[in-house]
Formats: structure tokens, C-alpha cells, sequence
């Protein structure tokens, strides 16, 4: 059956969050290959995007979003629900909340990894960023299975590796921010520019730097998601039992072709 659905999994997330695994595949794209692994959420047909590699070994900056989501787009894939971790840019947003995002701001750098249409002149809609109809059920799913997640907030994706300056989380905080990432920008402006549906369910895994005096363990960042990573599979198992993905309207220019 044709596989529609996607989950890209970040740090301390892995293909268990899928409910049923059948083969792991690497995939081929102009831009580079992508590693996935297929299978089920529920009844669904799934693959499970391994954003950084098998086994966890691409950092942030080396991460090739355009590989990721042309390998998404040739399987076929619709709708795709991402997970991030993040710091918190604000005391009032704790470690091992989930933030269902609904706006980002980029500040990345990277230019090879910002768009498919370098050499084209295309200018995508971004507005919402995150798809509405993804949200919607991932909210719903939260208010049935009576978890109390955070439905919005707005990403700020720097490059890393590095965690920020406290003036840093601070200035980003003042510019609107909620939470703060290495990932989630370049990877979600590509995925609408393929015409994806995208949904961003980020995970707060510390204070931003600066906000508590201790400083951000590695560690700790990859023990929070994985203690939290249960409750996203319930999350996602509800969510795409309220997606009719075959009714989803038409998202990016349509110009682009894996
Ligand atoms: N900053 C950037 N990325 C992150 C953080 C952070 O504090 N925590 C988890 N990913």
C-alpha cells in the first residue's frame, strides 16, 4: 500500500515509535541518500525518517534536509509529523513538555540546505508553517488521551552544534520565540516546498542557556525525549486515526519533483 505518512525522528527518538517495523531502507535522492525505515502507525502505512543517519551520527549542521524530504517525497509521502528537541526560551515552559509548534523563526546560515529552488525563480507560501490539518488532530489526540501538551509556540532554529549564549536565548526570546532548536527550519521550509504537510511536535528538554545556573547536558537532553517518547507514540497513534490524508489540500507551488 502506498505509504503517505511520515514521522521524522530527532534526537532520542527511533523507529520504536513506529507500532510495527518492516524493512529499513536507505534511499537515493540527487541530493544524497536518506536512511528509513518502514512500517505502521496503527492501521496506517509509515516510514520513520531517521533525521540524523541510523544510529545517530550526523550532527545537526551536516544534516542534508533536501536528501531527508526528496527521499520522503519519492516515497510518496503526504503528511509527515516531525519531533524536535528544544531548549525553553522562557521559565514558564518546562523540560519534558511537548510544544505542538505553529510558527518559526530561522536563523540559520546554512545556504546549501534552505530550498530546492536555488536556481529557480519560486517563492513559496509558508504561511502557517505548520500544516493546520496535522495540528488539529494532534491536538485532538491530545485532549483525548488527556495529555496536557503545549499547542503552540514558536521555534527559533539556529545551525549548532552549539547551544546558545544566554544574551542569545535571551534576544531570541524578545524576537517572539518559545523554544529553541538545530533542526527544524531548513527541514520544514523544504517539506512545504516539496508540498508536504508538515508538523512540528518539539520536545523541551532543558532550560534555554543563561535561564538556571547550571549549563546543558548532551545527556540529558537524549534521557528527557526518550522518557517522553511513549507518550508521543500514543499521540501519534490517535492523530492519524483523524487524518483523512487523501482529502489534504494542495501545500507548496507544485513545482518541485523529487
Ligand atoms: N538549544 C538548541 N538546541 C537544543 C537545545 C538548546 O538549548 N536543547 C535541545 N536542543
Amino acid at each position: 500500500m502506498q505509504i503517505q505518512l511520515a514521522v521524522i525522528g530527532g534526537t532520542g527518538i527511533t523507529a520504536n515509535i513506529l507500532t510495527e517495523t518492516t524493512s529499513q531502507q536507505v534511499v537515493t535522492t540527487r541530493f544524497g541518500s536518506a536512511d528509513v525505515t518502514i512500517g505502521t502507525i496503527g492501521a496506517v502505512p509509515a516510514v520513520f525518517l531517521h533525521r540524523h543517519g541510523i544510529g545517530h551520527k550526523i550532527p545537526p549542521h551536516a544534516i542534508s534536509h533536501r536528501a531527508n524530504i526528496a527521499a520522503l517525497a519519492s516515497l510518496g509521502v503526504r503528511a509527515v509529523y516531525a519531533t524536535t528537541a528544544v531548549g525553553s526560551l522562557c521559565t514558564s515552559i518546562h523540560p519534558g513538555e511537548i510544544v505542538l509548534l505553529d510558527d518559526l523563526i530561522d536563523m540559520t546560515r546554512n545556504q546549501a540546505e534552505r530550498t530546492f529552488f536555488a536556481t529557480d525563480v519560486v517563492h513559496t507560501d509558508v504561511t502557517p508553517p505548520y500544516s493546520q490539518a496535522l495540528r488539529k488532530a494532534f491536538i485532538a489526540a491530545g485532549a483525548e488521551l488527556g495529555f496536557d501538551i503545549r499547542d503552540h509556540g514558536t521555534y527559533v532554529c539556529t545551525d549548532g552544534p552549539r547551544f546558545e549564549t544566554p544574551a542569545e536565548i535571551r534576544m531570541m526570546a524578545r524576537l517572539g520565540g518559545d523554544v529553541v532548536g538545530m533542526t527544524g527550519a531548513n527541514e520544514a521550509m523544504l517539506a512545504i516546498e516539496a508540498g508536504l504537510h508538515y508538523c512540528g511536535a518539539s520536545v523541551v528538554t532543558n532550560y534555554g542557556a543563561g535561564l538556571t545556573p547550571t549549563g546543558i547536558a548532551h545527556e540529558s537532553v537524549h534521557e528527557i525525549v526518550v522518557s517522553v517518547a511513549p507518550q508521543l507514540q500514543k499521540l501519534l497513534l490517535s492523530a492519524v486515526r483523524n487524518i483523512d490524508l487523501t482529502t489534504l489540500p494542495q501545500r507548496g507551488s507544485g513545482r518541485f519533483t523529487p
